[in-house]
């Protein structure tokens, strides 16, 4: 019912394609997946040989710059991301202002958005050099914004980076560290949350990085347009799906729903009612992160001598789902969200926090876009056209006369 000939008038033609669901916006080198067969490969390597083997800061340097760095390299790169993961005590200031209560995405976004401010030096997209400024401060910073933004929610004192630390034990200790005390990492949690961030790390054309690459597309910098990818992952249907997976896990838990009610729930399509933590886009079939997550949940559990009833909860929904005619002609599987949320409630974190660490894995992959785009000498402005439905023209109707 939709009329396209004035669209068609104009441009000769037109692909109406709601949710680019078909539609490439972009050429890539940087991450490969084959969403029937449950592949996913970062330039080239598979993820699951990376999660194994790779740290996340490794990981992060093959996304940014194409390979796997040498000793030499790694160590070089690592030495200059700690020398910048202070922030400007002017931007520690900014977290007084934020209500207690804030949802720490927002102020992740609102932080990041800041360092444009803070750090002019670094905004010109075609300076190769500024670029490099901005990468390397927004992978140093962003893991000391998470922790003082989750220190803000707790009313704690914030911490200093300790850079003797590596990347994710100096994330723990800002977080879970207490001014004057002695903080032990767990060297089990840092293994884990590493290899969470490495499975996080890029997933090509997603929602939040398509908004990395649009914001960029206007020559806007780095900062501004990794700002609009963590407030792009905020919503439950991307990044915010890990914390509405353990709600939904909880609500059940409690004694709302039972497995059997819930999944009918999901089945009659309740208003608002989805299986959390389940379906994709692109994979058709088991997503192969979620299956490293789920393997790594029950490690977890056993080696921190956790048990929790939510994990058994999650694999009673898996089981039903997989054997379960609705799901299965849909092709709908656990994505890499299932899981997650119970791993990061083991290790301490409270539920809110949980789509801050997607965004602290899914940087390296915004940074490494942002990059390529702007290099692409195809890049032009991001500028969809639309199928107009409104009204035809009509006379305007003096106030009175309304
Ligand atoms: N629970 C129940 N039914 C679902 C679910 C789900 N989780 N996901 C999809 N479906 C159903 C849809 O209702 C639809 O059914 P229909 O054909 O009868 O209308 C069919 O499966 C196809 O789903 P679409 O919504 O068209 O698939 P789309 O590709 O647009 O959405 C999405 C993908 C957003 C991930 C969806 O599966 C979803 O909402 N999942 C739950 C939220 C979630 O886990 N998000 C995390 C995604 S991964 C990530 O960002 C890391």
């Amino acid at each position: 019912g939709i009329d396209i000939a004035p669209l068609l008038k104009q441009t000769g033609a037109v692909t109406y394609d709601a949710g680019f669901v078909n539609t490439a916006s972009c050429k890539s080198a940087i991450t490969f997946i084959d969403g029937d067969e449950g592949i996913l490969r970062y330039r080239g390597y598979p993820i699951d040989q990376l999660a194994e083997k790779a740290s996340f800061l490794e990981v992060s340097y093959l996304l940014i710059y194409g390979e796997l760095p040498t000793a030499a390299q790694l160590d070089e790169f690592s030495t200059r991301v700690k020398h910048h993961t202070m922030l400007h005590e002017e931007l520690r200031r900014f977290f007084d202002g934020f209500p207690r209560d804030a949802h720490p995405m927002p102020v992740l976004s609102s932080a990041v958005s800041a360092l444009s401010t803070f750090y002019q030096d670094a905004l010109n997209p075609f300076d190769d050099e500024q670029v490099e400024m901005a990468t390397v401060r927004l992978l140093a910073k962003v893991p000391t914004i998470a922790s003082y933004a989750y220190k803000k929610s707790i009313g704690q004192p914030m911490l200093y980076p300790d850079n003797s630390l590596g990347y994710v034990a100096n994330f723990l200790r800002m977080t879970f560290g207490v001014p004057a005390t002695p903080y032990e990492v767990d060297p089990v949690v840092e293994k884990v949350l590493d290899m969470l961030f490495v499975l996080h790390a890029d997933h090509e054309q997603n929602c939040s990085t398509s908004t990395v690459r649009l914001v960029g597309s206007s020559h806007a910098n780095l900062f501004a347009s990794v700002s609009a990818g963590v407030n792009a992952l905020f919503g439950p249907l991307h990044g915010g799906a890990n914390q509405a997976v353990l709600e939904m896990l909880q609500g059940i838990h409690k004694g709302d729903d039972t497995v059997e009610s819930f999944v009918r729930k999901v089945k009659d399509k309740e208003p608002g009612v989805k299986l959390m933590g389940f379906g994709h886009r692109v994979y058709k079939n088991y997503d192969p992160r979620a299956a490293i997550v789920k393997k790594a949940a029950q490690d977890v559990m056993s080696r921190m001598n956790a048990s929790d009833p939510l994990l058994d909860l999650a694999m009673q929904l898996e089981e039903i789902a997989l054997a379960d005619d609705y799901f299965v002609s849909r092709k709908l599987y656990p994505n890499v969200d299932f899981y997650t949320g119970l791993i990061y409630k083991a290790m301490g974190f409270p539920t809110k926090m949980f789509t801050v660490l997607f965004a602290l894995g899914r940087l390296p992959g915004w940074i490494a876009q942002w990059r390529e785009m702007i290099k692409d000498e195809d890049t032009k402005i991001g500028r969809p056209r639309q199928v107009y439905t409104g009204q035809a023209e009509r006379t305007f109707v003096a106030m009175g006369e309304r």
